[in-house]
């Protein structure tokens, strides 16, 4: 298993969230989560990726992790070049295994004459092509993404099953938050978050 959580809680104060999650993700799925708003989707997603800690429970994971977070993390003013650049740098890639990577990400996506421009003068759907870009920038065993296709026009969203799909042919396991149930054939498995819980 790829990663395993066992009876995760979390609350925010006398607000519990997350009463008792337990699942677990294989290499060469794609599973998707459900639920509806403030079910805490999200908040399971950082506590998976570790951005938030969980008031009980255990996660066991042993791999590389991509993380496409619902809210884009970019610097308005920096470049997409300057994201790639100081986003390979964090994930400890070399300056010359990235560049082929990205390039590809910037081919695939449709978006490399924005390279030079700066995130403030960019559309919402290009911002959130590179947010989803910088989750696959070091080719993650782990992809775990938070409504990544929002914004996305037809023709980037069917390019997205397509990276993905191939994604996880290659062994990827990958976690998708996502309000799109007619897509469910997509999926490997679908779980809802309801309660608190899994379903
Ligand atoms: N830092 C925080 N402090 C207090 N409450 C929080 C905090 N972060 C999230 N919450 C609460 O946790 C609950 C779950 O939020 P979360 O963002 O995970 O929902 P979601 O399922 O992702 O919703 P959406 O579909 O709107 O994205 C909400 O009630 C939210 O208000
Ligand atoms: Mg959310």
């Amino acid at each position: 298993m790829i990663l395993t959580l066992e009876h995760i809680a979390m609350s925010f104060g006398r607000k519990e969230v997350l009463t008792d999650i337990s699942f677990q993700l294989k290499a060469g799925s794609i599973t998707g989560i459900v639920g509806e708003n403030g079910s805490g989707k999200s908040v399971l997603m950082e506590i998976i990726v570790g951005a938030r800690k969980a008031k009980n429970g255990t996660i066991y994971k042993n791999c590389s992790v991509g993380y496409c977070p619902q809210a884009a993390v970019l610097f308005p003013q920096l470049t997409i070049q300057e994201h790639f650049t100081y986003f390979s740098e964090a994930y400890g890639i070399n300056k010359d295994l990235a560049k082929p990577q990205y390039q590809a990400l910037l081919n695939h996506f449709n978006y490399k004459k924005y390279l030079n421009e700066k995130i403030i003068h960019l559309s919402g759907g290009t911002q959130q092509k590179l947010n989803l870009s910088i989750a696959l920038l070091h080719k993650p065993e782990l992809l775990i993404l938070d409504e990544p296709y929002n914004g996305f026009d037809w023709d980037t969203y069917q390019r997205f099953w397509d990276y993905t799909n191939e994604l996880r042919e290659q062994g990827c396991a990958i976690l998708i938050v996502t309000h799109l149930l007619s897509e469910k054939k997509r999926f490997d498995r679908i779980y809802e978050l309801e309660n608190g819980k899994l379903i």
